[in-house]
């Protein structure tokens, strides 16, 4: 009996690859989806969904190279029910040792029909019964989803995966594409499908829910309680515009509440925190500080009544611990006299146990640096550290060298040296402060043209010697891309930031722009 036939286990898919791209500016290049996917897989997820293959060659890389080599969760990716978009979906997520995933979809509530379709109810029948029997034909594990099933009739619904069910679905997926339904509606479209739809004892439910309303866990928690047994969420709920039901408050809701749902899941809730500081570092989407599960304040306890209460009794005021989700606070971890071998052990202990000798050697490099201007190193000076290197792998552009010149009185100016290839490229510009006029030095240099949405600074840890961190959104080429650089020395890590964007433009203009699908309205 497989996982996803017992009754009472609830089987997670993760989309944070997939959906959880499509927020603006979480583009990820395919090493940054590699280690989120071992990192996944780690958690104990049951399916990755990796990408959306026709999209473009990026993506359509990650899937295959993912289903290669992450083993453990089956390996997923999404297409449209056209026949080009489950062909290239199966050549990617087939091209691992067992057999993936194929999701294919199409909308069936009647705003979609009549103005983005343009097709008839009967047409839609027929063409999700054509595209579950060619996505079957390439693989046995079928996922089909009603897209904008939230605001589509549930007869209608129960016809479309009556033909899904009959071509060989072995997922059924109810998504709330826009987040407009409530906990009490989703419950009874659950209840109502599973009561209609013939064989549905034969597949698995599924709810994906959008966080538009602020409602996309408790959504996600009526179908479970309505025999919904996949949900559909990602990482710090990250995904388009509001996001997607969050993966850590689904899970520690089933794990907290197990009194009442009664279900289990297969995730390792000690990964949980890790899972989520890889992605949010990953994608430079923050974590909110009142976030439940992961968010800096979740288990800190203020008010001196509920400190006393906690000292006296954990349970007077926590509810979960945060060791239950692998939270050990900001320890002091590594200083001047660690040496290489007690560095790799700590990146592995965070999850980084995929790099290169190189990667390591270079990130040890910029540690040794660090040491001596910085006393204390806490593990998010390595996140930030590793950071910075991985985001080197796509990078046409290195700094060589930057010098500023501002103060009262003086105009500011910039002068950068950039190298790309074997050439080496100055240039220099005068700005609104040292950092525009950094900026717009590289500009000239690169040519590309971006307009910078936000930017932030934060110290990475507490004290004087802290490492800055600079976060940067860049929209370019009809692209929202953001990254993120850090150094005790603000103004650099000003510019490296700003240049790892630039970078992450070109690599996009230049990789992903092969086939045209447009990613976002799905
Ligand atoms: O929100 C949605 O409807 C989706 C589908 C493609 C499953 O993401
Ligand atoms: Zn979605």
């Amino acid at each position: 009996m497989t996982a996803s036939h017992q009754p009472d286990r609830v089987l997670i898919f993760d989309t944070t690859l997939r959906d959880g791209e499509q927020s603006p500016g979480a583009t990820m290049n395919i090493k940054e989806k590699i280690e989120i996917a071992h990192q996944l897989a780690r958690l104990g997820v049951d399916i990755i969904e990796a990408g959306f293959p026709i999209s473009s060659p990026g993506d359509f890389e990650a899937v295959r190279q993912i289903a290669m080599e992450v083993e453990g969760p089956v390996i997923c990716g999404l297409a449209r029910a056209m026949e080009k978009d489950i062909v290239r979906c199966g050549e990617a997520v087939t091209a691992g040792k067992r057999p993936g995933r194929i999701h294919t979809f199409i909308a069936t509530s009647q705003i979609h029909l009549d103005k983005k379709l343009r097709m008839s109810r009967e047409k839609v029948i027929e063409t999700a019964f054509e595209a579950v029997k060619l996505a079957k034909s390439i693989t046995p594990d079928v996922e089909f989803s009603c897209e904008d099933a939230g605001r589509s009739d549930w007869d209608y619904l129960v016809a479309v995966i009556n033909a899904a069910v009959e071509a060989g679905a072995t997922t059924i997926n109810v998504p709330d594409t826009v987040g407009y339904a409530n906990p009490w509606q989703i419950g009874e479209c659950f209840a109502y499908l599973r009561k209609h739809v013939k064989g549905a004892e034969r597949v698995v439910f599924s709810t994906h829910c959008h966080n538009d309303l602020g409602l996309a866990v408790a959504n996600s928690l009526a179908a479970v309680l309505n025999g919904a047994r996949q949900v559909e969420c990602t990482i710090n709920g990250i995904g388009e515009r509001a996001g997607n039901a969050s993966l850590e408050e689904i899970v520690m809701n089933l794990v907290t509440r197990k009194d009442f749902y009664g279900l289990t899941t297969g995730i390792n809730t000690r990964e949980i925190y890790r899972t989520s500081r890889l992605v949010s570092k990953i994608t430079g989407i923050r974590v909110q500080r009142n976030k439940a599960i992961v968010g800096g304040n979740a288990f800190a306890h203020e008010a001196g009544i509920h400190q006393d209460g906690v000292l006296k009794e954990r349970t007077t005021y926590e509810i979960m611990h945060a060791e239950d989700v692998g939270w050990t606070g900001e320890s002091m971890v590594l200083g001047k006299h660690s040496g290489r071998h007690a560095f790799k052990k700590r990146l592995e202990a965070l999850g980084y146990d995929r790099l290169t000798e190189d990667e390591i050697n270079r990130a040890f490099e910029r540690f040794k640096d660090l040491c001596d201007k910085k006393k204390d190193i806490y593990d998010e000076d390595l996140f930030a550290i590793v950071e910075d290197e991985m985001s080197k792998a796509q990078e046409t552009y290195s700094l060589d060298y930057v010098g500023f010149s501002s103060g009262t009185g003086t105009v500011p100016t910039a002068t950068v040296r950039l190298r790309t290839g074997s050439e080496v490229v100055m240039d220099a510009s005068v700005g609104d402060g040292p950092i525009d006029a950094a900026f717009k030095a590289i500009q000239r240099i690169t040519q590309v043209e971006a307009e910078l949405q936000e930017y932030s600074l934060e110290a990475v840890t507490g004290g004087r010697d802290a490492l800055g961190q600079v976060a940067v959104t860049l929209q370019g080429n009809g692209q929202t891309v953001r990254a993120r650089a850090a150094s005790t020395d603000v103004l650099v890590a000003s510019v490296k930031a700003y240049l790892n964007a630039i970078n992450k433009l070109v690599a996009l203009r230049d990789v992903d722009r092969e086939i045209a699908v447009p990613k976002r309205g799905l």
